[in-house]
């Protein structure tokens, strides 16, 4: 990869790069001045161009840290980073936080600045040319959720709810069209709502955009949702383990990650496959009448008949579609897309997903 090659990528959000913009840490280690314990201990882990990589664990086990490495808030003791083929140590600060996107818990934002001036931050610092600045800015808007723009564009942070700043946040760290993202516990002072929805938001414009994305969070639920694979630091920071978030929820690689993911790690893995997902498996299985042969598989004397088994819609997750069949005190669940009904799921599929198939894991999905 050339510089010039970088300077010429257009800036827009829907431009998928092509470059390498993996992050490496090789064998990074980092021990504050005067603190005779690893902040970060010999950390090994790649998070491949456009992957997103969620770095869970306890409060002081080095997510900040590891983080601020990347871009050189922290010192580095021993090791090497790299994004791309690039040490960071061979560019100037400066230069290297130019290619890095980074939203922060609380936003971060300037309080004194406009919602467009936040946002401009860093394309006026590359002296973008104002038009290219407003268009770049409203583009980023819509993508964030908050239109119609020219309601937003003036106003202050204080003006905003937590979310919506939030969405500011990320516009800002993605308005220079930066490869990698780097977000530290940024939805960590929302509630569970806008949480929700702006982790929705998100992932919509990481599947969009595609940037290499480090995100920390010391939610396991949040990694499990974002994550196209996690990493799980323990106290000292060393690495516990780091894969994906299915294979971490059926082969945890030891105590502390089982601890660390819960008692419900069996219900969280049911959270990575949709009832969609497993009514096309019961097709493969079952052949092209799907609906007679779950009917037809109901237990004698079971007090809810198919017919009127709970109504669940093919993009929910199974642990929400269990939650609904269980209060139904039913044994499956009738799969619904706008008004018409695409067949059926009996709670074995339910509580047995293909994920556990070994051929079908999401592991093979996602990589
Ligand atoms: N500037 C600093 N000086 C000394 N120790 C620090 C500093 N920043 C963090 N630490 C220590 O490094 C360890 C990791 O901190 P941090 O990376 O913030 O963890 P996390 O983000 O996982 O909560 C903690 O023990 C913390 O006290
Ligand atoms: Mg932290």
């Amino acid at each position: 990869m050339t510089e010039s090659a970088t300077t010429t990528m257009p800036a827009t959000s829907t431009a998928r790069s092509t470059r390498n913009s993996s992050i490496v840490f090789d064998n990074v280690t980092k021990t504050y001045p005067g603190q005779t314990a690893h902040a970060l201990d010999s950390l090994s882990i790649e998070v491949r161009s456009g992957e997103l990589v969620c770095l869970v664990g306890p409060s002081g086990g080095g997510k900040t840290t590891a983080l601020q490495l990347v871009n050189r808030l922290v010192d580095l003791s021993s090791g090497e980073i790299r994004i791309g083929d690039t040490n960071i140590m061979d560019l100037s600060p400066i230069e290297l936080r130019r290619t890095i996107g980074y939203a922060i818990q609380q936003s971060g934002l300037f309080p004194h600045y406009t919602v467009a001036e936040n946002i401009a931050t860093v394309p006026t610092i590359l002296k973008w040319d104002r038009k290219r600045i407003e268009a770049r800015t409203k583009e980023l808007l819509e993508l964030v959720g908050l239109t119609p723009v020219e309601n937003w564009l003036k106003r202050y942070p204080g003006q905003l709810s937590g979310g919506q700043q939030q969405r500011v946040g990320i516009a800002r760290a993605l308005a220079a069209d930066p490869p990698v993202m780097l977000m530290d516990e940024p939805f960590g002072a929302l509630d569970p709502i806008t949480r929700v929805a702006v982790q929705d938001e998100f992932l919509d414009i990481h599947r969009a955009v595609g940037k290499t994305t480090l995100f920390v969070t010391h939610d396991i639920d949040e990694a499990i949702k974002m994550a196209d694979r996690i990493a799980i630091l323990k106290p000292g920071g060393l690495l516990a383990q780091y894969d994906t978030p299915a294979e971490v929820l059926a082969r945890p690689a030891d105590d502390f990650v089982a601890e660390f993911l819960g008692a419900e790690r069996g219900l969280k893995r049911l959270a990575l496959t949709t009832v969609a997902e497993v009514l096309a498996a019961g097709r493969d299985r079952r052949g092209s009448s799907p609906v007679a042969a779950a009917a037809g598989s109901t237990e004698a004397g079971n007090p809810v008949s198919a017919a009127e088994w709970p109504e669940v819609s093919a993009t929910m997750t199974l642990r929400e579609a269990l939650s609904l069949v269980s209060a139904a005190h039913a044994q499956g669940a009738r799969v619904m897309d706008a008004g018409s009904h695409l067949g059926d799921v009996t709670l074995h599929e339910l509580i047995c997903p293909p994920a556990d198939d070994p051929a079908r894991t999401t592991e093979g999905a996602r990589i």
